[in-house]
C-alpha cells in the first residue's frame, strides 16, 4: 500500500490483517508535518501497531515523535531515567536471570485511571535471537466473541489493579533495584481498585474492542475474584488467539507504536544470555470511561 503525502510517498506493509504495519518513508529523526502525523495518527487507529525500522532515535526525538499523538505521561512503579521522567529504560542484561519486563499479556498501565493512549518503544541493543514482542487486537477479538459473551461484557465493569505485577515481579518492599531495572512499590494510587468499562469504542474507527487482561484486570464489578476467574480466563484465552495477533522481530533502531487501550502485548522472555536494551515513552488520551461511546474525532483516510 502506498500513500503520497506532499511530496512524501509512505509505504505501508501489513503484518497481518487484524493487526500491524510496518511503515517505511517516514524519518522519524525529523518533526512531523501535521498531514504525516495525521496519517499516522489514523494509521495507528485502524492497525494498532505501527514499526518504523532503522530510526535510531535520540530521547529528544523520541519524545518528540511520542508528543505527536498525545501529551507525553509520567507513570507510577518504574523508575525512569534520571532528568527524563517520560523515558522508562526496559533493559534486561545478558547475565540476568528471571522473568522479564512486560513479560505476560498486559495493557500498559490499565489501572491507572487514564491509562497511557499508547506507548512506543525502541529498539537500542536487540539480542541476536528471540526478544520479539507479540501484540493482540482486542476490537478483532471483541469481533469474534460469540454473541451471548458480548451481551454479557458489553454493560460490565472490571476492576484493574496495579498490585499484582509488583507483587509478581518486585519484590515487597518499598523500593528494589534489579539488576536491569528499578520498580518503586511506593505509589498507592498503583494498588488501589480501578473501575473500568470491559468493552470499549475505539475513538477513531468506532470498532468495539475489549478492555481486561490478564496481569492487572482482577475481577468483574460485583462478583468475587473466584467468581469472576472462569470468565476471565476463558475470555483472555480468546483474547490472544493467533488470528488477532501479530509478532514482531525487532532490529536497532527499530521504533514500534501501539494503541495500547485497543490492544494487549507480550514481551517474549527467550534470549537468555544475552543483552536487550529498549526506551520506552507513552501518550495519554481519554480515559476508558469516556471510551464507552463512538466520538469519532477523524475520519480513518487509509
Ligand atoms: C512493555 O511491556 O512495554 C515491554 C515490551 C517489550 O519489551 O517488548
Amino acid at each position: 500500500m502506498h500513500q503520497q503525502i506532499d511530496d512524501t510517498e509512505i509505504n505501508i506493509t501489513l503484518l497481518t490483517t487484524a493487526i500491524g504495519a510496518e511503515v517505511d518513508g517516514v524519518d522519524l529523526t525529523q518533526p512531523l508535518s501535521n498531514a504525516i502525523a495525521g496519517t499516522l495518527r489514523d494509521l495507528l487507529a485502524r492497525h494498532n501497531v505501527l514499526f518504523f525500522r532503522a530510526q535510531h532515535l535520540n530521547l529528544d526525538q523520541k519524545k518528540r515523535f511520542t508528543a505527536s499523538f498525545g501529551s507525553l505521561l509520567t507513570l507510577p512503579y518504574v523508575s525512569p531515567l534520571d532528568g527524563d521522567p517520560e523515558v522508562i529504560r526496559v533493559y534486561k542484561g545478558a547475565n540476568e536471570g528471571g522473568g522479564v519486563f512486560g513479560g505476560d499479556w498486559h495493557t500498559d498501565f490499565s489501572f491507572l485511571e487514564r491509562p497511557p493512549a499508547g506507548s512506543v518503544l525502541s529498539a537500542v541493543t536487540v539480542p541476536p535471537q528471540g526478544g520479539d514482542t507479540l501484540w493482540a487486537s482486542q476490537a478483532a477479538a471483541w469481533d469474534a466473541l460469540p454473541a451471548p459473551l458480548q451481551e454479557l461484557l458489553i454493560t460490565c465493569d472490571a476492576v484493574h489493579v496495579g498490585k499484582p505485577y509488583g507483587v509478581k515481579w518486585s519484590p515487597p518492599i518499598e523500593t528494589q533495584t534489579g539488576a536491569g531495572m528499578t520498580m518503586s512499590r511506593g505509589d498507592p494510587s498503583a494498588d488501589e481498585d480501578r473501575l473500568h468499562p470491559a468493552v470499549l469504542t475505539h475513538p477513531v474507527t468506532g470498532r468495539k474492542m475489549l478492555f481486561l487482561n490478564p496481569t492487572y484486570t482482577v475481577r468483574m464489578d460485583g462478583m468475587s475474584e473466584e467468581e469472576s476467574r472462569p470468565i476471565l480466563d476463558a475470555v483472555q484465552r480468546h483474547c490472544i488467539r493467533p488470528e488477532f495477533t501479530c509478532r514482531f522481530r525487532w532490529s536497532p533502531g527499530t521504533v514500534a507504536i501501539w494503541d495500547n487501550l485497543a490492544t494487549q502485548h507480550y514481551a517474549v522472555n527467550d534470549y537468555q544470555g544475552h543483552e536487550r536494551e529498549m526506551f520506552r515513552t507513552t501518550f495519554g488520551g481519554a480515559t476508558p470511561r469516556e471510551l464507552t461511546t463512538p466520538y469519532p474525532r477523524s475520519a480513518v483516510t487509509v
